[in-house]
């Protein structure tokens, strides 16, 4: 069974039909550094927990394609520029979502783990890596 396949099934079992994987995941992630609770003190987390469930998939798609839509660069842009996330939080944020997944898929294994940090590594290293072109600065200051 191919990375994806492994994912795609571990995903199924994990977030398909279940309310509280997003709960279980922001409360593991924000107990991690006391500057995350502080950064989503004034987030609501209902709203957050949709948009990182649709932010997973563009994760994906990036991992298949390695095509950057616009919502994955203003994504990075607004983690870089407004809420300040660096290179180690992405990684808190990537041990988070795997503990979340040893709570709630049954089938939870080493493979499944490392075809979670395979499918959605690529994307991640382009929301740490991506910089403004100054192109866009230009763009954006009209
Ligand atoms: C690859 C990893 C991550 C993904 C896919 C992700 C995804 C998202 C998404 C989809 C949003 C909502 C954006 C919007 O409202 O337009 C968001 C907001 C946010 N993210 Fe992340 N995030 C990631 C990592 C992190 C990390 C490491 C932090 C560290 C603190 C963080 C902190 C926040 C905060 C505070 C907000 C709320 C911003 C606001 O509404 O004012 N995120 N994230």
């Amino acid at each position: 069974m191919s990375h994806l396949e492994l994912f795609n099934d571990s995903y199924e079992r994990a977030i398909g039909s279940n309310p509280h994987f997003f709960d279980t995941f922001y409360d593991l992630f924000i107990a991690k550094s006391a500057s995350f609770a502080e950064k989503f003190t004034h987030v609501s987390m209902e709203r957050q927990k949709l948009m990182l469930r649709d932010a997973i998939n563009f994760l994906m798609s990036y991992s298949i394609n390695h095509q950057a839509t616009d919502y994955l660069e203003q994504l990075a842009i607004k983690h870089q520029e407004d809420i300040r996330v660096s290179t180690e939080d992405y990684e808190l944020w990537l041990d988070a979502l795997l503990e979340t997944l040893a709570i709630h898929d049954p089938h939870y294994s080493d493979d499944v783990a490392a075809s979670w940090i395979q499918t959605l590594t690529p994307g991640i290293t382009f929301m740490q890596t991506y910089r403004r072109t100054t192109d866009q600065d230009i763009r954006n200051s009209y």
